[in-house]
């Protein structure tokens, strides 16, 4: 989604502007530009296209002189990615950057052409410079306040009024946006990542609050207009978390992150060879309440909460319904009291999983968040939390942040079941040991490198695969099919292998080739058969399977082996070569592997 940076001091702005964007360029986005003040004047310069187009262009007219202004990565909402329609907009005293949508902008463009403006975009952008304009009259604040209370809807802005030299504004609804503080200097960022090249300090901008940037440092106001003061948090990530150290593509480097970030993720939550989750809010006394537990979340956390939904009720024997968020929210959902809903989210600022999370709390379900991103409105609003360490996950197909989901549903899923004393404390040390030996297990699979590019090889001139599996198999399938779509940009469709023969299979030719996941022996006799099926009707097969599985050589075309681990937690080492089938299809395809089209990291719009 949308990215916005801003900034005040003594160094070059459009120097700081363009590298804090291009650390935001993960996000997803089709146009950029950034306005600064000038000798005395706000300069605005945007083009549609990346980062490299705006600086080509500013190239050309030059590069804006000063030190203080606002920039923008935009993931086009209203109106095509084009130059008019990126931001930042104007009105006449105003120039903003937004992240978020604005819903009841049509009526405002009415109201305000009404009032005699004009409009030179489609954007709901150009709506709200313009109502801040109508406002001002000589207080950025009070015009702020006075705008914002009209806006329905999701907004950060970062905005310069002309009358303001080298000072920036900040505002936030429902999108996030955090001040950092340097010596001397300040900024404004819709991600940490965007500042930690100049700084680890910042405020967590609330809903509501307005941020004042001077070269002499930050005020921040609530929505009275009261001066308040705020605890500055400092990053725990540095610069080399963000940075791709030698590996080609961030998501091959998360990849090999993942044993590492497990075991962040896990080791604070072991006691005496138990879970305990304590730390978290969740007790067994909590656990004991709930009759049913409701999993919600979009994409790649959807699919950690179908895994976990699996081991959940096969451990603990407690119902499970796995949702996705933006269904969740519209479908009247029969959750309440005496309910556990778990959201699951990476950024922490999916906007369908917020809306989940505030309706379940709503109707008095409690609440736990699973979330990467610290801070973030999921982790602050539900009732429990437990923070995955995965660092910051900067390709937008997310690798390391499923991993470390899943391996926080197992902790759940062990902590639920010794609760309900389904399981004794010899078997929650039992599982517990083999979960604390998945990370060497994967380091093993990434260091012997299994020739998945050759899979990869194999898939490249396709238009559709399949995924199938069986069980925690299909779960999986799940996620390897998202991976491999979103990046190559092959079709593919993730099938329990037992419902391909009532429909499905008729789509099955030799230019349909089919993976198929077998890593969990007491149904891997019934998936074989499925897998024999789609082979006799001329599908290419590639089969990943745990070497504790036999599979008949004739079943399959290739096959890739993973070592086995207890069948519960396959999903955690079997994921390993999906993602890298998925990373080298992309790369052979020539695709941007990172920032792959039409995606964006973070999805705070519905
Ligand atoms: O930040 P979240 O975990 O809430 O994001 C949810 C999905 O948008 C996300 O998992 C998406 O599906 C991934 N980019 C897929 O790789």
């Amino acid at each position: 989604m949308c990215g916005i940076v801003g900034y005040v001091g003594k160094r070059s702005c459009t120097d700081v502007l363009m590298n804090a964007l291009s650390k935001l360029e993960y996000r997803g986005y089709d146009s950029a530009g950034i306005a600064v003040f000038e000798n005395g004047k706000i300069r605005v310069e945007k083009s549609k296209g990346r980062l490299a187009d705006l600086a080509d262009k500013m190239e050309k007219t030059g590069r804006p002189e000063g030190h203080a202004g606002i920039g923008h990565t935009r993931w086009a909402t209203h109106g095509e990615p084009s130059d008019k329609n990126s931001h930042p907009h104007s009105g006449a005293d105003v120039t903003l950057v937004h992240n978020g949508i604005i819903e009841n902008y049509k009526k405002l463009r009415e109201f305000l052409i009404n009032q005699g403006n004009t409009f030179t975009s489609e954007t709901d952008t150009e709506v709200v410079a313009k109502l801040i304009s109508y406002y001002y009259k000589g207080d950025p604040v009070e015009a702020i306040i006075a705008a914002t209370k009209e806006l329905q809807g999701s907004y950060a802005l970062g905005i310069v009024f002309k009358d303001y030299v080298d000072t920036v504004f900040a505002v936030r609804c429902e999108s996030p946006l955090i001040v950092g503080i340097g010596k001397d200097e300040s900024y404004i960022a819709s991600d940490v990542p965007a500042i930690l090249n100049y700084t680890k300090d910042y405020y967590l901008l609330e809903p509501g609050e307005i941020a004042v940037l001077n070269p002499y440092g930050a005020k921040i106001y609530d929505h009275h207009y009261q001066c308040i003061e705020k605890e500055l948090k400092t990053a725990d990530w540095d610069m080399d978390a963000a940075e791709k150290q030698g590996y080609e593509h961030f998501m091959l480097k998360e990849i090999h992150e993942q044993p590492t970030a497990i075991k962040t993720t896990i080791m604070p939550r072991i006691s005496d060879g138990l879970p305990n989750l304590e730390e978290c809010g969740i007790t067994y006394d909590k656990l004991l309440r709930y009759n049913k537990v409701f999993v919600v979340a979009c994409g790649t956390a959807m699919h950690a909460g179908v895994v976990g939904k699996y081991v959940i009720e096969k451990l603990a024997r407690v119902p499970v319904t796995v949702d996705i968020a933006s269904e969740f929210r519209y479908r009247d959902p029969l959750v309440g009291e005496g309910d556990l809903v778990i959201i699951i989210s990476q950024s922490g600022e999916t906007a369908d999983s917020l809306a989940a999370l505030r309706l379940s709390k709503d109707r008095g379900a409690d609440t736990l968040a699973i979330v990467n991103a610290k801070g973030s409105s999921i982790a602050r609003e539900a009732d429990m939390l437990i923070y995955t360490h995965a660092g910051p996950e900067i390709a937008v197909a997310s690798t390391k942040a499923y991993m470390v989901q899943i391996a926080v549903m197992y902790l759940l899923a062990f902590e639920i079941a010794l609760a309900k004393k389904v399981i004794d404390e010899d078997e929650g040390k039992r599982l517990i040991k083999e979960l604390e030996a998945v990370p060497d297990v994967i380091q093993k699979i990434l260091e012997e490198k299994p020739d998945t590019q050759f899979a990869a090889s194999k898939l490249i001139n396709t238009d559709s695969l399949l995924y199938i599996g069986r069980g925690l198999d299909y779960a999986l399938s799940m996620e390897g099919s998202l991976k491999l779509k979103e990046i190559s940009y092959i079709h593919s469709e993730s099938y329990a292998a037992g419902e391909l023969k009532h429909g499905t299979i008729s789509l099955i030719s030799d230019s349909m080739p089919v993976i198929a996941v077998v890593t969990q022996p007491d149904l891997a006799l019934k998936t074989v058969s499925n897998i024999k099926e789609v082979k006799a009707r001329g599908a290419y097969v590639i089969l990943v399977c745990s070497d504790n599985i036999q599979v008949d050589e004739e079943a399959y075309d290739y096959k890739l082996t993973v070592p086995a681990v207890d069948s519960l937690l396959m999903p955690m080492t079997a994921v390993v070569p999906l993602q890298l089938i998925a990373y080298y299809t992309s790369v052979l395809r020539g695709n941007d592997v990172d920032k792959p089209r039409n995606l964006a990291k973070s999805v705070t719009v519905e």
